[in-house]
């Protein structure tokens, strides 16, 4: 998974996440526990697939939820921001996953056909913790700097 960077070559790491693999001749094995290999308890997963080609998602950032997206089968691309800088992450290794912190607008897009996304997630369904609406997202983000 090969970072596009779009800010002065500075490569934001810690997005991403290894996953174990036990590889023998019968195939490969990747497991995931929380608070180990993804840095949150995990509280809900979900999977996005059947996406038509050209369809993109997200659109939105969420105020407290952790996340971590696994391109389980097939590949997308993530475009994270945080307000100031933007990457793209083109996901197509299940072996490796793309953590997605609170206060964090993100985009997907160019699914391949068959691709299968996991979703780790921190927490419950909130509706309240989603920010759908771009300039909101901006001022969540000055608000919670001028807080830290
Ligand atoms: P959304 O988070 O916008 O999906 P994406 O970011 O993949 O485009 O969710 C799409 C719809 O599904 C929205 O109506 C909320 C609903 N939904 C749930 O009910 N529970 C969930 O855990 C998730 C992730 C979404």
């Amino acid at each position: 998974m090969m970072p596009i960077n779009h800010n002065h070559g500075q490569i934001m790491k810690k997005e991403l996440v290894s996953l174990p693999v036990i590889s023998d001749a019968r195939g490969n094995l990747t497991f995931i526990e929380g608070n180990n290999h993804v840095p949150f308890e995990i509280k809900r997963v979900y999977y996005l697939y059947n996406i038509p080609i050209g369809k993109t998602r997200g659109g939105h950032a969420h105020k407290k939820l952790e996340q971590v997206i696994i391109a389980i089968s097939g590949s997308l691309n993530v475009t994270l921001d945080d307000g100031i800088t933007k990457n793209t992450f083109h996901l197509d290794n299940p072996k490796q996953g793309l953590y997605v912190g609170p206060a964090t607008w993100r985009d997907m897009d160019g699914f391949s056909s068959g691709t299968v996304a996991l979703v780790l997630a921190s927490r419950s369904y909130e509706v309240d913790d989603y920010i759908r609406n771009y300039d909101e997202f901006i001022e969540f983000v000055k608000n919670a700097r001028g807080t830290q």
